[in-house]
């Protein structure tokens, strides 16, 4: 965990409490976070779940490894202690999201198993949830699909550090969900992650308002 540099600092709650800003949105704040090898498929499930809860009208946020590394994690390469970062700063704005509101899907390699975890402790701190999602895949496939060719560069030595090839991948134990990406279709893995949404109340029925509606719903 890392450090905490400046002194006489001191959490500040406004008026509006994380309860108000769920009760906006219908939905309540949480971390899907996607864990698994590159290639195993974490974006492409993320793109699309995104675009089915569009449709029933929740808010969500992507956070993706190669986006994250264009902006605010642009000074951070593939080394052990950068990836640690990496995954800390993540893990600390999908808790800012979380407390606002939104469900963020965030795809990352996240290969060390310390490293989610202090993520979920993050979250479990703040009275947030966090849904771990191993998106996995075995190496032959995800190697085989080589969306980027980056595998390829890797055998061939040009890329040094490669999850999977001279970089450790370390596998989850008890994530929520387990997506066997080699073996399932796109929507079925959607459709797992919906369900465990709905289960779990993240997703609010929408809030009658109108008097008509009320009394609709009333059947008077
Ligand atoms: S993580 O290990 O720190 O979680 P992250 O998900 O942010 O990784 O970034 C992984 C993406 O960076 C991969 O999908 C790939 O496009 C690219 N990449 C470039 N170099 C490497 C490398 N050495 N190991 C893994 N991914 C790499």
């Amino acid at each position: 965990m890392a450090q905490q540099k400046a002194t006489n600092v001191t959490w500040q709650d406004g008026e509006i409490s994380r309860e108000d800003r769920y009760n906006i949105l219908r939905q309540r704040g949480v971390t899907v976070w996607f864990t698994g090898l590159s290639g195993s498929g974490k974006s492409t499930i993320a793109v699309a779940l995104e675009h089915a809860l569009y449709k029933i009208g929740k808010l969500t946020y992507r956070l993706d490894g190669d986006n994250v590394r264009l902006g605010i994690n642009k000074n951070l390469g593939f080394s052990e202690e950068d990836r640690k970062e990496n995954i800390r700063r993540i893990g600390e704005v999908a808790k800012l999201f979380g407390d606002a509101g939104v469900i963020s899907l965030s795809s990352f390699i996240s290969p060390y198993k310390g490293d989610r975890d202090e993520v979920r402790e993050l979250h479990e701190k703040a009275g947030l949830d966090f849904i771990e999602v191993f998106v996995d895949c075995s190496l032959a496939v995800a190697e085989e699909r080589d969306p980027k060719g980056l595998y390829k560069k890797a055998r061939a030595g040009e890329i040094k550090n490669f999850t999977g090839i001279d970089d450790p991948y370390e596998a989850p134990v008890g994530a929520e969900i387990h997506l066997k990406t080699d073996e399932m279709t796109i929507e079925q893995e959607v459709e797992t992650i919906l369900e465990h949404l709905h289960k779990n109340g993240f997703i609010l029925q929408p809030q009658l308002t109108r008097t008509e509606d009320i009394a609709k719903s009333a059947s008077l």
